[in-house]
């Protein structure tokens, strides 16, 4: 969702600024601004569209300037137009705010305001904020950090904000509740992102703000924070975790591609450390200290969104099958309105690739406010969720860069068969035989990914035929009716085909109807305990002439036959088939998005990460 980049120093602001929203255009937006200090006058630019049109925008204009803060904006409040795009001016026009997140109370707020003479020239909710700093600024005698901080204690929703002034031209002001804020410490220049991307080529010095906190930041000067009770609070300088390549696309003509190829790295990368193959032990280091919480619990609650979603019901299979301890999987969204009975030896596991996922987030607080365990996977490191959970494993994937999330998934997928497998093995649940078995496969899982993603070629071949359509269907049982759920999420989100997921025996009850000779069905049909019932359903589409792609283990025959294309994927255990059988969906969406012109990386209405609920 938006992004937010700032800088204030001895250099030229400007490339930086520009740089910066480049780097942050993954999380999806649909406007851009800038606002840099010239001779004590703030100076504005704003664009709907991309980043690159508000740089063409900006190419005759003289952008000198040593401070600027710049935004890319995803729509909530009022639509995608130049008015709406931040950053946001003050009545003077001597202040400039972006603003990442939501102000809940903005119609009281914007009344009062409006009461008292302040004109809006948006629809936003975000112009609010700059117009009650001001609002305090001018009439309690207070400085600018001083201003901010009150002015955000009447505000209810949550925001990461900066703001650059015309008058303390020497400084800028951040701010963080609820949405993430990160602040680069350089040579005596700071930087400022809503995330590490548009930091990490100047610095890996870094500060997290707290929930709370409004900072000063100037150069040649200590940064000054104070949290929403007016305390000084001592800055704690940590080490950003990403590198520079991580962000670049390499050789790959897309961000998601080469993260659909990275995948047999991210997986070792997520195992790295975890299991001892001397003594062939797994071990999660983050979870240590719950695991006997872990171990008695009453029930594990996963809950999630998306793609992480899709992850946690594959965790509910192997939790359930290796560990022997009831699982529920909930939609964080659902979960956190529903009143959920939680108690004290409930754990929650909560699953997220961005570790900012509003809803996420909320469900999270919710099953902690009932006393119960909670435990985190996510990808980033330091993120909101990574913080706010009891404990937890980082899935070590790597910066996911792509909206459609792959490389993400699969270490997902990961660690939660280790925590299963760790637990399992803890609780005498499962026999020293298998446990030694699953281990092998998931270390040969990278290699077998790797045979996967030679038949590229021939993916792309099939996708000639899917690219044609308008709906598809997408079918597997047991632990691969997850993978249904997400080869169909891939297909939708980044090549507007209209696709379902479906446990396959449920085709009967309705899904059945929209078989003709134009529907493709995806049948993830690997040798598996219901191999045959799978044979049976893929009987009933050919009967109605519907067009098979199926995914199966190396050496099938019979399926083969019956498929009009057919995938083969080396064989595993069967509760490991998830991490192998999801490859050729991410490759069979990402060629028929590109046969059909999108946009990859950036699909439309997306963001990274949803930080809003
Ligand atoms: C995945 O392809 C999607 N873009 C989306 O469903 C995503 O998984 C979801 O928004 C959850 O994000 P999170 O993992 O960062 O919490």
């Amino acid at each position: 969702m938006c992004g937010i980049v700032a800088y204030i120093g001895p250099k030229a602001a400007y490339p930086i600024l520009i740089n910066g929203l480049r780097r942050l255009e993954y999380r999806g937006y649909d406007s851009a601004g800038v606002a840099i200090i010239q001779d004590h006058n703030i100076v504005l630019y704003k664009r709907r569209g991309k980043v690159s049109d508000l740089e063409d925008y900006c190419m005759d204009k003289d952008m000198a300037a040593c401070a600027g803060i710049a935004h890319t904006r995803w729509a909530t409040h009022g639509e995608p137009n130049d008015e709406n795009a931040h950053p946001h001016l003050s009545e003077d026009g001597k202040l400039a705010l972006i603003h990442n997140g939501i102000v809940e109370n903005y119609l009281v707020l914007k009344q009062e305001l409006m009461r008292r003479g302040y004109t809006f020239r948006s629809n936003t909710d975000t112009e609010v904020l700059v117009h009650l700093i001001e609002d305090i600024y001018k009439n309690e005698q207070v400085d600018l950090a001083e201003a901010v901080r009150l002015a955000l204690s009447g505000v209810v929703g949550t925001y990461a904000l900066a703001i650059l002034s015309a008058e303390n031209p020497g400084q800028l002001i951040v701010a963080k509740r609820g949405s993430p804020l990160l602040i680069g410490v350089g040579d005596n220049e700071y930087f400022i992102g809503s995330d590490g991307a548009p930091i990490v080529e100047y610095t890996k010095q870094v500060i997290y703000l707290k929930d709370g906190e409004v900072a000063v930041v100037s150069p040649h000067r200590e940064i000054v924070i104070k949290n929403s009770e007016n305390e000084t609070k001592r800055p704690y300088l940590e080490k950003l975790e990403i590198s520079l390549e991580q962000l670049e696309k390499g050789n790959f003509d897309h961000y998601m591609l080469k993260e659909i190829f990275e995948q047999p790295n991210a997986i070792k990368d997520s195992m790295r450390g975890r299991i001892n193959t001397q003594k062939n032990v797994v071990s999660l280091g983050g979870i240590i200290e719950y695991e006997e919480k872990m171990l008695n619990a009453h029930r594990f609650i996963i809950a999630a969104c998306g793609t992480s979603w899709h992850a946690g019901l594959i965790g509910e299979y192997l939790f359930e099958s290796l560990v022997r301890m009831p699982v529920e999987v909930e939609y964080a969204s659902e979960f956190r309105y529903r009143n959920p009975v939680i108690n004290e030896d409930d754990v929650l596991i909560v699953i997220s690739q961005s570790g900012e996922t509003a809803d996420t987030l909320a469900a999270l607080e919710l099953a902690k406010s009932r006393g119960a365990t909670t435990i985190g996977i996510c990808n980033v490191v330091g993120s909101t969720l990574a913080r706010n959970t009891h404990a937890g494993s980082y899935t070590h994937a790597g910066h996911e860069t792509g909206v459609a999330s792959t490389k993400a998934f699969t270490a997902q997928v990961t660690v939660l068969t280790l925590m299963a497998l760790g637990l399992a093995r803890k609780k005498g649940k499962i026999a020293l035989s298998q446990y030694y078995q699953l281990i092998n496969d998931l270390e040969s899982i990278p290699g077998k990914i790797e045979k996967i993603l030679t038949q590229n070629d021939y993916i792309k071949e099939i996708a000639q035929f899917v690219a044609q359509t308008k709906n598809a269907i997408y079918l597997g049982r047991g632990v691969n009716f997850p993978v249904a759920l997400e080869g169909a999420l891939k297909l939708k989100e980044i090549s507007y085909i209209h696709a379902e997921g479906y446990p396959a025996a449920e085709m009967k009850h309705g899904p059945i109807a929209l078989i003709d000779e134009a529907m493709p069905v995806i049948v993830l049909a690997t040798e598996q305990e219901t191999y045959e019932k799978v044979v049976s359903n893929i009987q009933e589409v050919k009967a109605r002439k519907g067009k098979i792609i199926s995914i199966v283990s190396q050496g099938d025959k019979l399926v083969k036959e019956m498929s009009d294309y057919a995938i083969e994927i080396p064989r595993t255990e069967e509760l490991l088939t998830p991490l192998a059988s999801c490859i050729p969906l991410q490759l069979l969406a990402y060629h028929v998005a590109l046969l059909r012109g999108c946009d990859v990386d950036k699909p439309r209405n997306l963001a990274k990460s949803v930080s809003v609920e």
